[in-house]
């Protein structure tokens, strides 16, 4: 091979490695955004900065993601939770999107709420009224 056409080679193949690495991956574990709009609430949807409430969580990604259960089993260690968690629960799921996040319509508890309490005991001011974290804007 020509010097030449070796640099022509490598060049594709930079190129392809590029053009893999700004499309999503098509398999193994997907790479989570900054900021998710959580949409389905007719009081308006939630924006949830994820890069913040990562580091807030102190990296322990399971303060929120679970671990794999019988009823549906996880494909990778974290998943979008509306996935499994849809709007209305099919059997043998019980668990509906509301139900993921605060338990019942009154949000005094749950996977979001249970912080954001704990949190504000300690001073800080995480959302725990309806419309803080709902909002008609978020659409
Ligand atoms: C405070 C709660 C919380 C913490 C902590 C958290 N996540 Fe998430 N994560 C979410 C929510 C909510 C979504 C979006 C769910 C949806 O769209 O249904 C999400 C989405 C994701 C997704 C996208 C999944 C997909 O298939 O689209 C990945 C990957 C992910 N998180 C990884 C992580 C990792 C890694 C950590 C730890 C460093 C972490 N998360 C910590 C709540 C959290
Ligand atoms: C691969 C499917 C899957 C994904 C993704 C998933 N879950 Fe679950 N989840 C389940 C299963 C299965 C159960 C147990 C059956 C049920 O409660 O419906 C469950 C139960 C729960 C429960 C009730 C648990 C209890 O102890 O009362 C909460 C809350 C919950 N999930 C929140 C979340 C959140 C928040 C996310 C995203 C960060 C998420 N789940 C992602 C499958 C999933
Ligand atoms: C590990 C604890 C923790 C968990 C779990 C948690 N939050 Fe938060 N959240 C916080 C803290 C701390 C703040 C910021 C309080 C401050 O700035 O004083 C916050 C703030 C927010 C805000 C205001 C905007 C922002 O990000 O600063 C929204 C909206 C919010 N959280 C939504 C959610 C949702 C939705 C969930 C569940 C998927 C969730 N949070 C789970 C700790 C948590
Ligand atoms: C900490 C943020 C937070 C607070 C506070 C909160 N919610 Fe939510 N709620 C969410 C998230 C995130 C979802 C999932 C996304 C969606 O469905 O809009 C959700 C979902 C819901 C749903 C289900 C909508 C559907 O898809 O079927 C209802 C109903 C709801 N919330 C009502 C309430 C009410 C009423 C209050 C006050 C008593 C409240 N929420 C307080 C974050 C919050």
């Amino acid at each position: 091979m020509t010097k030449r056409s070796l640099l022509a080679v490598l060049a594709i193949l930079c190129g392809l490695g590029l053009m893999l690495s700004l499309s999503a991956p098509a398999y193994g574990q997907a790479k989570p955004k900054d900021t998710y709009i959580l949409k389905g609430s007719p009081m308006g949807g939630v924006k949830f900065e994820h890069k913040l409430h990562a580091e807030r969580a102190e990296n322990k990604c399971d303060v929120c993601h679970h671990a794999s259960k019988p009823e549906k089993a996880l494909d990778q260690p974290q998943q979008a939770c509306t996935g499994c968690h849809t709007k209305a629960a099919t059997p043998p799921m019980k668990t509906n999107t509301v139900g993921a996040f605060h338990k019942t319509a009154t949000a005094t508890a749950g996977t979001c709420i249970d912080c954001h309490k704990a949190e504000n005991a300690k001073g800080k001011k995480a959302p725990v009224k309806c419309l803080d974290c709902h909002k008609k804007e978020n659409t």
